[in-house]
């Protein structure tokens, strides 16, 4: 047995909290080998309810799982966290922009950077779920002290996921088929869905759609305002596959992208394909499976898709103006 890892969850008595803390608990992170101790963080209004999602943790009794800890307090949640999953944030409504709560919930990740700083280990990994995730991942981040902001890291493999699907459902494909997609930008209505360099059981994804008006158009409208459409249908935002996609991302970390494949994942730009440095950009990224990535280079982006570049790196920057105060 490997040794034990400590994850914290925030927003841990919420509808992703639900759906994420038995699949962390059951080791689809860290695998099968690793035990881990579990941190739930919630607010004090909501401990009552956390306290009902610790019973069920305890009453699934999962062998790997050797503690749980639930509090209303990020240096007791964050205390020696080898991984932290940042969900807990308002959702939003109908009608809404993820980046209507950017004054809302920015400052939660002001505190909760600062504490990362203070009492996490200095290696530890962060995901943020929470929405605008891009944003409140570089508010935090620059609230984290000496944490390198390649640590930090914000979650778009949900829209990954959402263009992968939308590729095998429209060519007639198993969703396995479907490898390389990219979402570049933004967790927001101005990402790029990105099938240039994505395949379908080995074809360019372009022949085995064989409709490019719909790529270029019902495919990204889609994967854009899927979150929107989600909430329209059930009233509320999207939990079951946003846990799973926050599986997927931090177990790409811990467990690697397989040989020839990548993932998207909004991280602090370094400069590649022009994205101006720091800002919470998703790319594609390899990662080799040590809690590290690196973002693939010299993948060709065409007019079309530099259009849809500029767009939403515009959004990106205008968020960080948003939040100037914010960022320490
Ligand atoms: P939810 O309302 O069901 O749960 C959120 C929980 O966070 C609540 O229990 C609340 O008490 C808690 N919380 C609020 N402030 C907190 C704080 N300061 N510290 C700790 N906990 C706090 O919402 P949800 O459906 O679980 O969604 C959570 C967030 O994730 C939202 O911002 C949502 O928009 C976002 N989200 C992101 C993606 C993505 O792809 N990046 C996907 C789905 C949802
Ligand atoms: C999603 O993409 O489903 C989430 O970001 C929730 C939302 O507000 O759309």
């Amino acid at each position: 047995m490997a040794s034990p890892k400590t994850v914290a969850v925030t927003g841990a008595a919420g509808q992703i909290g639900y759906s994420i803390l038995p699949r962390i608990a059951a080791g689809e992170i860290f695998g099968p080998e690793t035990p881990l101790v579990l941190k739930c963080l919630e607010i004090t209004p909501v401990l009552e309810a956390l306290e009902g999602t610790r019973m069920e943790l305890e009453d699934c009794a999962f062998p790997l799982l050797k503690g749980i800890v639930c509090t209303d307090d990020p240096r007791v949640a964050f205390k020696d966290c080898d991984l932290i999953v940042l969900v807990g944030s308002k959702p939003r409504g109908p009608g809404m922009e993820r980046n209507d709560l950017i004054r809302e919930n920015g400052p939660i990740f002001v505190g909760q950077g600062k504490a990362i700083a203070e009492v996490a280990k200095p290696d530890v990994r962060v995901a943020v779920v929470g929405n605008p995730c891009n944003t409140n991942c570089l508010i935090a981040m620059h609230n984290g002290g000496s944490v390198p902001h390649e640590n930090w890291t914000a979650m778009t493999q949900l829209d990954h996921n959402r263009a992968l699907a939308q590729i095998a459902v429209r060519s007639g494909a198993e969703f396995s088929d479907v490898r390389n997609t990219i979402i570049w930008g933004n967790h927001s209505s101005t990402q790029y869905p990105d099938w240039h360099h994505a395949t379908v059981a080995g074809k360019p994804a372009a022949q085995a759609v064989g409709d490019d008006d719909w790529l270029r158009g019902e495919f990204i409208t889609t994967v854009q305002k899927r979150g929107a459409s989600i909430i329209a249908a059930r009233g509320k935002s999207s939990a079951m596959s946003a846990a799973n996609a926050a599986i997927k991302h931090t177990r790409y970390l811990y467990q690697g992208t397989a040989e020839g494949e990548w993932t998207s994942m909004a991280v602090a730009s370094d400069g590649s394909y022009d994205v101006p440095e720091g800002l919470i950009c998703s790319f594609p990224v390899r990662c080799p499976g040590d809690g590290t990535y690196e973002i693939v280079q010299g993948l060709e982006i065409n007019d079309f898709g530099r259009e849809k570049l500029a767009k939403t790196l515009a959004e990106l920057q205008a968020e960080r103006d948003t939040v100037k105060d914010l960022l320490g």
